[in-house]
């Protein structure tokens, strides 16, 4: 356990995988939380209340700087600081880099990569000393793979906007860390990983022998969203099983 009591947290895309459950794992660990989605939030909020912390949903589009700047204005009204951000909102878009549309290209930055600098701005003009910043990029934002130069581009974008930012923050106490997941079980990667070729051949090279779960995301989550991290800034730490850690 680490110590979260009186923080106040933002999740991102928290309505359900890797975000819920960091969502989840940061209230058990004593802080309130704001579920911030697309979609609805209310089976977070169910089990972050059940857990007697407080919880809202407020409904935002990432890329839309009104609508972030609604959320941070929510926050503020509702709890009067922010202490954590968790930028998690993401999307994937598979496709051959010839016949990747324009417009795929556009929304995969635009919400991965745009809207991780927009919810970081808002929220950088509310954060005080000791207020931390947690990215979600990817093992794809340290490497290339194919059928995803957008998810890519936008996830290494991440890794280096998480480093600028904690130069620029470091001096205000406000640390800035990205998460690198590896093969995770969410509604992201079903589809993918319902293929019987595709699931062999990644577990084969993962030293762990086993897919990760949103929960493998959600400690490393906690651990920097909490002091006992308040040392560490700029820092990528990867969660992927061995993969691309043991390479
Ligand atoms: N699942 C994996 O294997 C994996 C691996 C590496 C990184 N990641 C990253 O982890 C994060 C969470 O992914 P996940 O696997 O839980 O996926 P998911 O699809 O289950 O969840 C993503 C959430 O983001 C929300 N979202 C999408 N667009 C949004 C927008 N414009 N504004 C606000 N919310 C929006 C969705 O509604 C959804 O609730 C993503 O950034 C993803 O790229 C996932």
């Amino acid at each position: 356990m680490f110590n979260l009591k009186g923080k106040v947290a933002i999740v991102t895309g928290a309505a359900r995988g890797i975000g819920q459950s960091i969502a989840v794992e940061l209230a058990r660990n004593g802080a309130d939380v704001v579920v911030s989605d697309i979609i609805p939030g209310s089976a977070t909020v169910s089990k972050i209340r059940a857990l007697k912390r407080k919880a809202v949903y407020v409904k935002t589009d990432i890329s839309n700087k009104e609508q972030v700047e609604n959320l941070m204005q929510e926050v503020i009204k509702k709890f009067k600081k922010i202490d954590i951000l968790v930028n998690n909102a993401g999307i994937f878009i598979i496709g051959d880099t010839k016949t990747l549309k324009e417009e795929d290209w556009d929304k995969t930055i635009d919400i991965n990569l745009k809207g991780y600098f927009l919810c970081s701005q808002a929220a950088l003009k509310y954060m005080k000393r000791g207020a931390s910043i947690i990215n979600l990029s990817s093992v794809a934002g340290m490497g290339g793979f194919c059928q995803a130069a957008a998810y890519c581009a936008s996830k290494g974008g991440i890794r280096l906007l998480t480093k600028a930012l904690a130069v620029e923050y470091g001096p205000s106490g406000i640390r800035v860390n990205s998460i690198h997941p590896g093969i995770i079980e969410t509604a992201m990667t079903k589809e993918l990983l319902m293929d019987k070729k595709v699931r062999q051949g990644m577990l084969a090279k993962l030293p762990l022998k086993r897919t990760g779960k949103p929960i493998d995301i959600a400690g490393p989550a906690v651990f920097l969203a909490s002091d006992a991290s308040s040392y560490v800034t700029g820092e990528e730490i990867v969660v992927d099983g061995g993969w691309i850690s043991s390479l």
